[in-house]
């Protein structure tokens, strides 16, 4: 399983990107507006330049025209690129059309299996799948990896799966095991993931031992 960063803030992936960690991010309008004078279409340029892996930049429109017309503007912006479509009928027209043009499509707010299978059927070359939002409502997210993960192998299916809205390191390790290809994973969690209190006893020990030879 990648890792991608979901964020649109730049010394954020600045950090990460320096661990060597990064294949790609993921921003949705929410984070983008917390970025404050900014231009969308610049900032994405920035990520690209900086990750060199797919980004992914959200359309607003609703209607399919207007979502095709906004991804096609987005996708001139950088080879890297990756147009994001919510799961919607609309959407679906949108994602047939732009990937028939070579566009990549990442098919965003998706809550269960069969908006996953036809998302791909459309031409999705990736699907986000929200575990946290899932777990929100007492749901189990992680299920949902494991099954679309399932009948994409059963159907020989090669959109990928971005296990999203991931709110802790068990959602990172749940999705690894439950077989999704990519976990776009906020900061907050991406600082965490080297973290263990026995690693922080260990290097204690071993520099107490050295200073005491
Ligand atoms: C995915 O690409 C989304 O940006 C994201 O993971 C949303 O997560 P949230 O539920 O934390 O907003």
């Amino acid at each position: 399983m990648k890792y991608f960063i979901d964020t649109a803030n730049m010394e954020e992936i600045t950090e990460i990107n320096e661990w060597g960690v990064l294949a790609g991010v993921t921003t949705n309008p929410s984070l983008v507006a917390k970025e404050k004078n900014i231009s969308f279409h610049d900032r994405l340029v920035e990520i690209c330049e900086l990750v060199g892996g797919p980004v992914s930049g959200e359309v607003i429109s609703l209607e399919a025209d207007g979502m095709i017309e906004e991804g096609r503007e987005l996708a001139k912006l950088h080879e890297h690129i990756v147009v994001k479509i919510p799961m919607t009928s609309e959407g679906m027209k949108a994602v047939s059309v732009l990937s028939k043009e070579g566009i990549k499509t990442n098919v965003t707010l998706v809550f269960n299996t069969v908006q996953a299978l036809t998302a791909a059927r459309a031409g999705a070359t990736y699907v986000s799948p929200f575990i946290g939002r899932l777990d929100d409502i007492g749901l189990e997210g992680m299920q949902l990896i494991a099954d679309i993960a399932d009948i994409f192998a059963i159907h020989d299916i090669d959109t990928e799966i971005i296990a999203a809205s991931i709110r802790n390191e068990g959602h990172v390790h749940g999705a690894a095991l439950a077989g999704a290809d990519i976990a776009t994973i906020p900061y907050a969690v991406i600082k965490k993931l080297t973290n263990h209190p026995l690693t922080d006893k260990g290097i204690e020990q071993f520099l107490a031992d050295w200073n005491n030879k």
